[in-house]
């Protein structure tokens, strides 16, 4: 009798155990990088934890947009990728919540002072420069030349040839808006992207798409981050990546963890585990050849190097406020969008 009840016992706590391993949890995460990448990274968090992902993939503006909308009863706990400044956006608006993660100075400067410039409510993942990718065929089918600077793509023969992101749901567009504002000045920029919309045949709704459609000869010009024009080259396309000559601006992809996040234990696990360089290394076999934040990660032998690029002094702290991106939009959404053809 004795026997027994011990037995019984043990089995029900083998089975406790056994239940509470399993349920280890869960994680609701927002991903806003290629699809493919992010079903790498939550593949691979699964194969290395007892954590389930819900992945959801929206990019950047649409998830800003989002964890706005569920501010009273947060749905998500954890926000990978994307553009810095709606990350910065969400931290000013206190959509999300400080975190100092041990492995913070493992990282490049630009990761960490995105960190302290957020007051460590977001942090530096991947960096990479904006530019543009065309389709080398369809160039020489139609006798194109390069267009090598932001003034070159209002040549009129590009009528109805270039793709670029909505800038409201699109961290891409919104960090080409704000490059163009700090190149030339905000009067101007509006100015060239009237002149600009002459020639743009779609705004899409996420940041790659442009060049996925200029690579399946869809459209000749996608305004893009170069490590997305790359990615198009890599996997055989006719794409060539190009980088402005009068300078551009860049992004600092970010991770947040939510405020009021349900699952804040896995989101801290899920936030380290991200930082390592084992992680960051591997983001290139799913082609995503942004330069990883960790200084021991591996940096792809495809990542547009930023030696080689005319970069901006990027004025991320200005350009990731809520109001000025209210404004930027505001006036996008009047000006261009309005005119659209
Ligand atoms: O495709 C990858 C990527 O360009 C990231 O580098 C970037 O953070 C993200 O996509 C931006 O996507 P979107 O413009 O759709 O917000």
């Amino acid at each position: 009798m004795k026997t027994t009840t011990i037995g019984l016992l043990l089995m029900a706590a083998t089975a406790l155990s056994a239940t509470s391993a399993k349920a280890a949890g869960t994680l609701n995460l927002i991903c806003s990088a290629d699809v493919v990448i992010c079903e790498q990274m939550k593949g691979d968090f699964e194969k290395d934890h007892d954590i389930k992902v819900n992945m959801v993939r929206l990019s950047s503006g649409e998830t800003y947009a989002k964890i706005r909308a569920e501010a009273r009863n947060p749905k998500t706990d954890i926000w990978w990728a994307g553009t810095g400044d709606p990350h910065m956006q969400a931290a000013s608006d206190g959509l999300t919540q400080e975190y100092r993660s041990p492995l913070l100075d493992q990282l490049q400067d630009w990761a960490q002072k995105q960190a302290e410039g957020s007051g460590f409510k977001t942090v530096g993942v991947y960096a990479g420069a904006l530019g543009w990718g065309y389709n080398t065929e369809i160039f020489k089918t139609k006798g194109f030349t390069e267009p090598k600077c932001w003034a070159d793509l209002l040549n009129p023969a590009f009528k109805g040839e270039i793709q670029i992101a909505n800038p409201n749901s699109s961290g891409t567009a919104y960090t080409a808006l704000a490059s163009l504002v700090q190149i030339m000045g905000e009067d101007q920029a509006f100015d060239y992207l009237k002149k600009l919309n002459a020639n743009i045949s779609q705004y899409t709704k996420s940041g790659s798409a442009p060049v996925k459609a200029a690579a399946r000869g869809e459209t000749a010009i996608g305004i893009v981050f170069m490590h997305d024009a790359v990615a198009q080259t890599a996997e055989g396309f006719p794409v060539k990546a190009v980088a402005p000559c009068e300078g551009t601006g860049y992004e600092i992809g970010s991770m947040s963890i939510v405020k009021g996040a349900k699952n804040l234990d896995n989101a801290k696990i899920w936030y380290d585990w991200a930082l390592t360089p084992a992680v960051q290394s591997r983001m290139k076999d799913a082609k995503s050849f942004q330069l990883p934040s960790n200084k021991t990660a591996e940096i792809p032998k495809e990542a547009p190097r930023f030696e080689d690029i005319k970069l901006i002094d990027y004025d991320f702290k200005t350009y990731g406020e809520p109001a000025k991106r209210k404004e930027l939009l505001e006036r996008w959404d009047r000006e261009i969008s309005a005119k659209a053809n």
